[in-house]
């Protein structure tokens, strides 16, 4: 079960530190299944009020976003491109935040649990690899400091895959 209950005061601050461990954690491995296998494990155990955190990777040959490394329930393993929150993440290549997810149309219900839920584009290079998803029990769980602090961390996950 997740320990941590309380979001921080200041999130950007708490980002920055996640932005140092996860540098640490990367560094010296290029491999992309290990990087994001560790860096779903050290948002889902860092960040409060999680139930699933995790990458969807685009598979080449059809095209669709492919389940990756989580943190989490058993998920939806295929979603094609402008399908749910992630499908809309990755057309748009654009992080969406979801305060309530059922309201959104069109949203994947993985796990029941969740009420909110954020979406952060992976682009290395022009190229759509993925999306990083967390998801949340609480509504409203996530805001605008949440998608600039993850997509920082994302960037350091690109770096870390080398050129
Ligand atoms: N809710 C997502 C599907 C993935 S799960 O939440 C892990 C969506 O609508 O794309």
């Amino acid at each position: 079960m997740h320990a941590l209950t309380e979001l921080p005061a200041d999130k950007a601050a708490a980002y920055d530190e996640l932005a140092t461990s996860l540098r640490a954690l990367l560094e010296g491995e290029h491999d992309l299944v290990a990087n994001a296998s560790n860096m779903a494990a050290l948002l889902f155990w860092s960040l409060a009020d999680l139930n699933w955190a995790g990458f969807y990777l685009v598979e080449p040959e059809r095209g669709d976003l492919l389940l990756g490394p989580f943190q989490g329930k058993p998920a939806c393993v295929r979603i094609p491109i402008g399908r749910g929150v992630c499908g809309t993440a990755a057309e748009r290549r654009a992080t969406v935040v979801v305060p309530d997810v059922h309201a959104f149309p069109g949203h994947i219900a993985c796990d029941s649990a969740s009420n909110s839920e954020i979406v952060v584009p992976v682009i290395r290079g022009g190229k759509l690899l993925g999306v990083l998803d967390l998801d949340s029990p609480l509504h409203s769980r996530f805001d605008d400091a949440d998608a600039r602090g993850l997509e920082a961390l994302v960037r350091i996950f690109v770096e870390s895959l080398g050129s």
